[in-house]
């Protein structure tokens, strides 16, 4: 091997290794750049519900494993007669319902939904929406 060869080489790995470096940086930009969006969505609920498995609740039940589940199932948490009688599972039909403005919460569940102790305006944005969905789904 010349020098020449050696230097091209060498030359050649520096460029793959930058191109390694730059994706492991987006990569890290990215899961970062998506935590942070999840968690700030995520703090328009965290003012009454946690959402960490083992937890106590707030003004809110702890809605850790939620999705998938019957409504009014966290023990010694005191839901809203209408809660806890009103046979929802949480799906994810269920829950952008939950999470829709009022007039689309009635037409889902019916008038008495008025009753839940939710106090809830809705969320607007579809993306919010979804990405708000999928962490309720992750978490459980
Ligand atoms: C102002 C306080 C408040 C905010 C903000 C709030 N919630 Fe709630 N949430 C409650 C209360 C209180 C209940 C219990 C309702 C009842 O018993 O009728 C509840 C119930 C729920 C339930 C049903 C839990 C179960 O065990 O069946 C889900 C799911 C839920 N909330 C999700 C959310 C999500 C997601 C957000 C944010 C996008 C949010 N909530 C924002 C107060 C709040």
């Amino acid at each position: 091997m010349t020098r020449r060869t050696r230097k091209i080489r060498r030359a050649k790995m520096k460029k793959y290794l930058l191109v390694i470096f730059v994706l492991i940086g987006m990569g890290l930009i990215f899961t970062v750049g998506t935590a942070y969006a999840i968690d700030k969505e995520f703090r328009k609920c965290a003012g009454c519900h946690k959402i960490e498995e083992g937890k106590k609740g707030g003004m809110g039940p702890n809605i850790w494993g939620v999705f998938g589940s019957p409504a009014g199932q966290v023990e010694g948490y005191r839901y809203s007669e209408y809660l806890k009688n009103s046979g929802i599972i949480w799906t994810r039909e269920s829950l952008q319902a939950w999470l829709s403005d009022r007039k689309t919460r009635q037409e889902y569940f019916g008038k008495e939904v008025k009753d839940t102790k939710m106090m809830w305006t809705g969320i607007k944005k579809e993306e919010d929406m979804k990405m708000i969905l999928d962490y309720l789904e992750k978490m459980k």
